[in-house]
């Protein structure tokens, strides 16, 4: 779940003594010759603690993660104060974990990239503020990273793939239809005018008591709903896809939660329990509630790669489709939309589900693609801020 908030970039420093301590832990490679440039990127937007050392070629020389999702999970949604404090105890270890395992000291990096926008704000300024300080130090140039852009950049780290590509971000907090042309080069197509589908399966998760479950406890709300389906039946329930009759390429999710939540209120009076307990028929609604997430978002990618098929803006015979985020993890969501590549004579790539979610390799390619382009690379952080809210991408 994502909340974006309009919060002021003012952000927290690290101590002094937290940044010498950072440095002394960390071990030296002297005499190492390194070809290619080395970018560490950092992300703190949500509710990872990410960090990652890419070289240009695209390995991945070292990374590191700390995820907040268990804790997070008990609280029933991320709240903000908390996820920042979970940022601040985890970024140096996830930063000097990654820089060792990459065995790169932070004088041979060629610039570090950071999340800058959007996210939570009090998450955002814990990455900035971190990375500034190694920024000052070691006088390195920075790369702000907007991190929609870092998610549909992965795939070019993964695959060969070129400019124009259709990409889907579905995720807790994200959902968009974009096309790719450049690095920094997108056209919004469709968003959801409401909440992102992994934010709704994690409601309608949340509402199932999934947590409860044995075998769903420690599982996001995506999977846990991906994982129960596996044992239910979709057509005991009949959700219809939102929005079939828009002719865009918008998404909405929160009227079929609505929709959901009074199929599961009305099931809970019929099996007379209590709200709290899990339902007999908890696996034919996650199964259905898929099926009907999976609908919406195939039928509305279908619509936008026939417009970009339409107006030349995509390849006519090898168009590509990329779908990231969360939700792209789910092997049912992705069996509809290969229907939709399969028909329109597409090709449908997915990265790896270590890099769907976020990560900080990612967002260090991403600074390695900006690098390469020469686009946003900054000599002076002074005025630096970051921006919890969405500004950058372009409608025509
Ligand atoms: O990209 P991500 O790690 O973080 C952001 O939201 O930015 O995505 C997390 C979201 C959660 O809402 C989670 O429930 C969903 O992705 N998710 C899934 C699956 N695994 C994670 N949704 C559907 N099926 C899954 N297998
Ligand atoms: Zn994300």
């Amino acid at each position: 779940m994502l909340i974006l908030n309009k919060t002021a970039g003012v952000f927290f420093k690290p101590s002094r003594r937290k940044i010498y301590e950072f440095l002394g832990g960390f071990h030296f490679h002297p005499g190492k010759l390194f070809l290619h440039k080395l970018v560490l990127g950092i992300e703190t937007s949500c509710d990872d603690t990410a960090a990652a050392v890419v070289d240009e070629a695209g390995n991945v020389l070292g990374e590191a993660i700390h995820s907040q999702t268990e804790v997070h999970l008990k609280t029933g949604g991320i709240i903000p104060p908390v996820a920042q404090q979970l940022h601040r105890e985890n970024i140096q270890r996830i930063v000097q974990e990654a820089l060792s395992a990459s065995e790169v000291s932070p004088s041979e990096l060629s610039a570090i990239a950071t999340t800058v926008k959007p996210g939570l704000a009090l998450s955002l300024g814990v990455g900035l503020s971190f990375s500034l300080q190694l920024v000052d130090q070691f006088k390195k140039p920075f790369i702000p990273i907007h991190h929609m852009e870092a998610h549909a950049l992965t795939i070019r780290l993964t695959n060969k793939v070129e400019f124009p590509f259709l990409v889907l971000l579905i995720s807790g907090g994200h959902c968009l239809l974009a096309l790719a042309r450049g690095v920094s080069d997108f056209l919004l197509l469709g968003k959801s005018l409401d909440i992102a589908p992994g934010d709704m399966l994690d409601k309608v998760a949340r509402r199932l008591c999934l947590i409860k479950h044995p075998e769903c406890s420690t599982m996001s709300g995506g999977k846990a709903i991906e994982h129960l389906a596996k044992q239910g039946n979709r057509l005991h329930f009949d959700f219809q896809p939102p929005m079939q009759r828009a002719k865009n390429c918008d998404f909405s999710f929160s009227g079929l939660q609505h929709v959901i939540d009074k199929m599961i209120m009305q099931k809970e009076k019929e099996e007379g329990i209590e709200q709290g307990q899990i339902l007999s028929s908890a696996a034919d609604i996650a199964a259905a509630v898929q099926h009907t997430v999976a609908c919406h978002v195939a039928k509305r990618t279908h619509r936008a790669i026939l417009f970009c098929k339409q107006r030349g803006l995509l390849h006519q015979s090898n168009a590509v489709l990329v779908v990231s985020g969360g939700v792209a993890s789910n092997l049912y969501i992705r069996k509809a939309l290969e229907i939709v590549t399969n028909a329109t004579q597409s090709t449908l790539l997915c990265p790896p589900p270590r890099l769907c979610t976020d990560n900080g390799v990612m967002i260090a390619w991403n600074g390695v693609e900006r690098l390469r382009a020469g686009l946003g690379i900054l000599h002076n952080t002074e005025g630096i801020r970051y921006e919890p809210k969405e500004v950058i991408y372009r409608v025509d």
